[in-house]
């Protein structure tokens, strides 16, 4: 697909692409909290970790980009990204994302080469981490089995690192009594956060350079402020809006997104920002303010009239 802007602005990919691309991977604090959490995980002898976060947060992303940080010497990794399937295709997946070719057809068949391949590279001085995307779709049969694999086990330790994603109802899922078991594993949980406002700005310029972005387009101060209040912080809305406002720019013939193209742009029907705050905005600091101001006016009406009324 041809993207019209990309000649106008001197780019030389789209800077807000929808897919989780590492190329365009930008470190925000939350991102690098998360993934000490999962080398913290990796320094222990058993366990999982869960990494949980609300749609669009970038967890997909997080898990391409840790798994592609291990030294391959050290590491075997794989992803699996779309747990809708049973066991026997489970652990096919698995045995293919590790570079094997499934000999054998039945679930034991299969269990039993993935295990004599992690004993093996276990022996050879390589750990094997295996990461599930999207676990909240995971069946409790695939729990089952997820628990089963993680008691693979030398007579010193667990030889298989485990890693569950997921949105929200993954965490309510792992409560569920018969699930539980699993729960009980988990040693290191992160719950990642959406951007701050500072990271949306330096998050929008960090892609456009990516994208090859020689200065332009620029996004204003004031722009980023919407975007920020819009998205919420979600690098998926901020992608999805930002990439409107450079169309909305080209279309005008401008080269700098400001807070009335975003207003615009947001004005479209078929954006899904629904409850986008348009109002007075206060963050926590300007409301702490605020109520402070609030309390003084309050304390010196009262000291007014109790003066008044010859109270003092
Ligand atoms: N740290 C980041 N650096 C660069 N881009 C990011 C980052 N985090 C998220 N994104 C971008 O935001 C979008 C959503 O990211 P991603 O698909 O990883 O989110 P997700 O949490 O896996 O979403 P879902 O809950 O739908 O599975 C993608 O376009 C991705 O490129
Ligand atoms: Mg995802």
């Amino acid at each position: 697909m041809k993207i019209p802007y990309l000649e106008y602005f001197g780019l030389v990919e789209r800077p807000f692409g929808l897919t989780p691309d590492p190329h365009f991977y930008f470190e925000t604090e939350t991102h690098r909290e998360a993934i000490a959490h999962l080398r913290f995980l990796l320094g222990q002898k058993e366990g999982f970790a869960l990494i949980h976060g609300d749609v669009g947060l970038g967890k997909t992303t997080l898990s391409r980009i840790f798994l592609s940080s291990l030294d391959k010497d050290t590491y075997n990794t794989a992803l699996i990204l779309n747990p809708i399937m049973d066991e026997r295709e489970f652990l096919m997946s698995i045995l293919k994302e590790l570079g094997l070719e499934a000999r054998g057809v039945t679930r034991k068949e299969l269990f039993d080469e993935l295990q004599q391949f992690l004993l093996e590279e276990y022996r050879q001085g390589r750990e094997t981490v295996l990461a599930i995307d999207e676990a909240q779709l995971l069946s409790n049969e695939l729990f089952e089995l997820i628990r089963i694999l993680s008691n693979i086990e030398t007579e010193k330790e667990k030889i298989l690192r485990i890693i569950l994603l997921g949105q929200p109802e993954l965490v309510q899922k792992l409560k569920d009594p018969q699930v539980r078991y699993l729960a009980q594993r988990i040693t290191v949980t992160y719950k990642l956060r959406p951007f701050s406002e500072r990271e949306v700005g330096l998050y929008i310029n960090y892609r456009l350079v990516k994208a090859g972005s020689k200065g332009l387009p620029t996004f204003k101060k004031n722009a980023v402020r919407r975007i920020f209040r819009a998205s919420r912080g979600c690098p998926r809305l901020v992608n999805i809006l930002s990439d409107r406002c450079v169309l909305a720019l080209y279309g005008r013939s401008k080269e700098s997104v400001d807070k009335q193209i975003v207003a615009d742009v947001l004005e479209e029907e078929d954006i899904p920002f629904t409850s986008v705050d348009r109002g007075p905005f206060l963050t926590p600091t300007h409301r702490v303010v605020v109520l402070s101001l609030i309390g003084l006016v309050l304390i010196l009406f009262a000291a007014f009239f109790a003066n008044l009324i010859g109270y003092w």
